[in-house]
């Protein structure tokens, strides 16, 4: 059997996805290249769904590119399910998102969704979080302190750069990526972070935690419960 590349993963889990997809409701869908690939599947289903609630402008357009319709998450009520890629994602679910600077509405999206269906590849699943860079959005006025703040418990902050300036979020804020931390407690964690002033959000998911994980690995699409 040919080798899957690790863009054979994400489209193998991207169409996995469908099937958690709810027909006659509107889906949570979140950011980023598997999400893509979910959200070009789903293109075959948009005639059994009412439509979608998006997590970034980028998902949007592409929804809305292939006849999908997208409503405001506050003219919605509840979700059944969001849809969603992880950077990283440990065995219980908790997981490091906004690789791709979604983060904040990505947990807006998750918090309205009965459940969240993480799709990601096999490279994606850790034991403890903490080896991808943590996202942690923040209101520019306080970029440096947070970085101070990273630094004191043990991190290296830095300001997420575009083209040379500080990339803006559809929230019109900054993106502060941490390394050197191993996340031992990410409920603690993210309970803790999330209180510090200028903290839009932290990239740790663990209260809108995944409780399914569809992995892509060499022997097909893993399921995981959590
Ligand atoms: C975007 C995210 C994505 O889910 C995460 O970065 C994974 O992206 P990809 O599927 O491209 O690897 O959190 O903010």
């Amino acid at each position: 059997m040919a080798t899957l590349s690790q863009d054979d993963l994400k489209t193998l889990v991207g169409q996995a996805a469908l099937k958690y997809v709810v027909p006659g409701e509107i889906v949570g869908v979140g950011t980023g290249s598997t999400v893509n690939k979910f959200i070009d599947a789903l293109a075959s289903m948009k005639h059994q769904i009412k439509g979608a609630v998006s997590s970034s402008y980028a998902s949007t357009d592409r929804l809305k590119a292939l006849g999908i319709t997208v409503f405001d998450s506050n003219d919605v009520d509840e979700l059944s399910v969001y849809i969603d890629g992880a950077d990283e994602i440990d065995g219980h679910g908790f997981m490091i998102k906004g690789g791709g600077a979604a983060l904040t509405r990505e947990k807006i999206v998750a918090a309205q969704s009965r459940q969240f269906v993480c799709i990601a590849d096999e490279s994606k699943l850790v034991k403890t979080l903490g080896k991808y860079p943590l996202p942690v959005e923040v209101i520019p006025m306080a970029t440096q302190r947070v970085i101070r703040q990273f630094r004191a418990m043990g991190g290296t902050a830095q300001l997420r750069l575009s083209d040379g300036n500080p990339l803006v979020t559809d929230n019109g804020q900054h993106i502060v990526d941490v390394t050197g931390l191993q996340i031992a407690d990410p409920l603690g964690f993210e309970t803790s972070v999330s209180q510090w002033p200028g903290v839009v959000t932290v990239g740790v998911f663990a209260y809108q935690k995944a409780q399914v994980c569809l992995l892509g690995t060499a022997s097909g699409v893993k399921t995981l419960t959590f």
